[in-house]
């Protein structure tokens, strides 16, 4: 689409200079998604508004696995569905060819009945319930043991089923740059995950065929990732060596940054310090390819979840009030908040006014949100044109965990669109109302009749 032009301006800077605190963001503005305007958007849809880009979320996914499967020849994505359980958000990953990540029952269920066989559904996460085991096992599903304790469990069942049941191990460690998410898995350095590698080996009833790790999230260091990698190998070849163990898969987790800005970041733009998906692949896989012959690679698994998802949405809202605080600082409240916008309390998203506001002074701003809570605050300082009531502005991205953490609590959660590949618009998930809300209550007998006497059931 041709770019609208923009005409120079002379802002005024009441703060902005590079410090520790770093850059405010530099103005511009969106006035449509994927060309379909803004206002249009809200017109049909209402406000706030989630907008997904299907074409996006292709792209940056057909990114990231090319970028792995051109240096690595047995690799796989598995959706973390944690991240984004919407139908449309995993039903795009899986037709685009990933598989399943989950970390409860429920979300097994959830990618049972996307389509998913258990054999593409891998099944993480520190507890993973009695009846969800059972039916991972029966399925086939490839689980990850995050403890002894579920060694003796998966192991009760394989007996219960009169059969051996292949399983995968997570395993934490220490690493140089980042700190040890040590409470999930079994702890490489002090002989515990060595130890759980014996025991399954022992076992008659368990094989294992996996190892796995998450070092953590927004990784901004694609060297980490080396390390673990080579952490990994050394830890596959000393119980392939010790024990009759023949490990098919590696399973590296999420972690990838997205293009988002951290608050405690001192760049300017998100670009400037997130590694490319190249970055990542070629650390990862030239460790692989060192470490094993052609013949007996290891089939890579990729958890990738903020790093896929999260530039293909954004959130439009409208400013509801305006204000002068008593800093002097001007603030702005919009129609959502930390309750869509549960990425804000590390992020400083970008937010930008929804129409060219050129012509208009910027100055810092405040943006708050809807509740009636000191916590709902989007943004701390950022430069923006004189907005007013009415005003709509764009925030991105918001594709990860925000559709899974948001909250009704004082607001009801709004509309989700999608935007497909032919410009259609399709509601994803409909706003929500009073009876979707109460729908699961119930008042006991004692409370049936109102203050006047009168049956709640009418
Ligand atoms: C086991 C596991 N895999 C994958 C992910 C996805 O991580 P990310 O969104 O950082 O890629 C997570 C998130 O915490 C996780 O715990």
């Amino acid at each position: 689409m041709k770019k609208t032009y923009q005409k120079p301006a002379i802002s005024r800077r009441q703060m902005g200079i590079t410090s520790k605190f770093g850059t405010p963001q530099t103005s511009g503005f969106q006035d449509n998604i994927e060309g379909i305007p803004v206002s249009e958007l809200t017109a049909a849809y209402g406000s706030p508004l989630f907008v997904y880009s299907y074409p996006r979320l292709k792209e940056i996914f057909q990114n990231a696995y090319r970028a792995f499967s051109k240096r690595y020849p047995k690799v796989h994505f598995a959706w973390s569905y944690k991240t984004n359980y919407l139908q449309a958000v995993c039903r795009s990953y899986h037709q685009l060819g990933a598989w399943a990540e989950v970390v409860s029952e429920w979300e097994y269920e959830l990618a049972r009945k996307m389509g998913n066989p258990g054999n593409r559904i891998i099944f993480n996460g520190p507890y993973k319930s009695p009846r969800g085991l059972q039916i991972a096992v029966q399925d086939g599903a490839m689980i990850n043991i995050d403890s002894f304790d579920e060694i003796y469990e998966i192991e009760q069942i394989a007996e219960d089923l009169g059969r051996e049941v292949e399983i995968g191990m997570r395993v934490n460690m220490n690493l140089s740059t980042l700190q040890s998410w040590d409470r999930f898995g079994l702890n490489m350095e002090s002989g515990q995950a060595f130890e759980a590698a014996r025991r399954i080996a022992a076992s008659k009833w368990l094989r294992l065929v996996g190892i796995h790790s998450h070092i953590g999230t927004f990784v901004l260091n694609a060297e980490v990732y080396r390390e673990q990698v080579r952490k990994l190998i050394g830890f596959v070849q000393q119980i392939q060596q010790a024990e009759s163990i023949k490990i098919r898969y590696i399973d590296i987790g999420g972690g990838f940054a997205s293009h988002n800005k951290l608050k405690a970041s001192i760049y300017p733009a998100a670009y400037q310090t997130i590694p490319s998906f190249d970055q990542y692949a070629e650390a990862i896989t030239a460790e692989l390819l060192n470490a094993f012959p052609a013949a007996q690679l290891p089939t890579l698994f990729l958890e990738t979840g903020r790093g896929l998802v999260d530039e293909s949405a954004f959130l439009i809202a409208q400013v509801v009030a305006t204000k002068r605080m008593n800093s002097g600082m001007r603030m702005l409240v919009l129609d959502a908040g930390v309750n869509l916008l549960f990425t804000s309390f590390w992020y400083d998203h970008t937010i930008l006014p929804a129409e060219n506001k050129a012509q208009l002074n910027q100055e810092a701003h405040h943006i708050y949100g809807p509740l009636c809570m000191q916590i709902d605050e989007i943004c701390n300082t950022i430069q923006m044109p004189y907005l007013e009531k009415g005003d709509q502005v764009v925030i991105s991205p918001v594709g990860a965990y925000n559709n899974t953490q948001w909250m009704q609590f004082i607001h009801l959660r709004p509309n989700v669109v999608m935007i497909g590949e032919d410009k259609s618009i399709a509601v994803i998930r409909q706003a929500e109302n009073t009876e979707y809300v109460q729908q699961l209550e119930a008042l006991p007998p004692w409370l049936e009749k109102d203050g006047k006497g009168r049956s709640a059931k009418g």
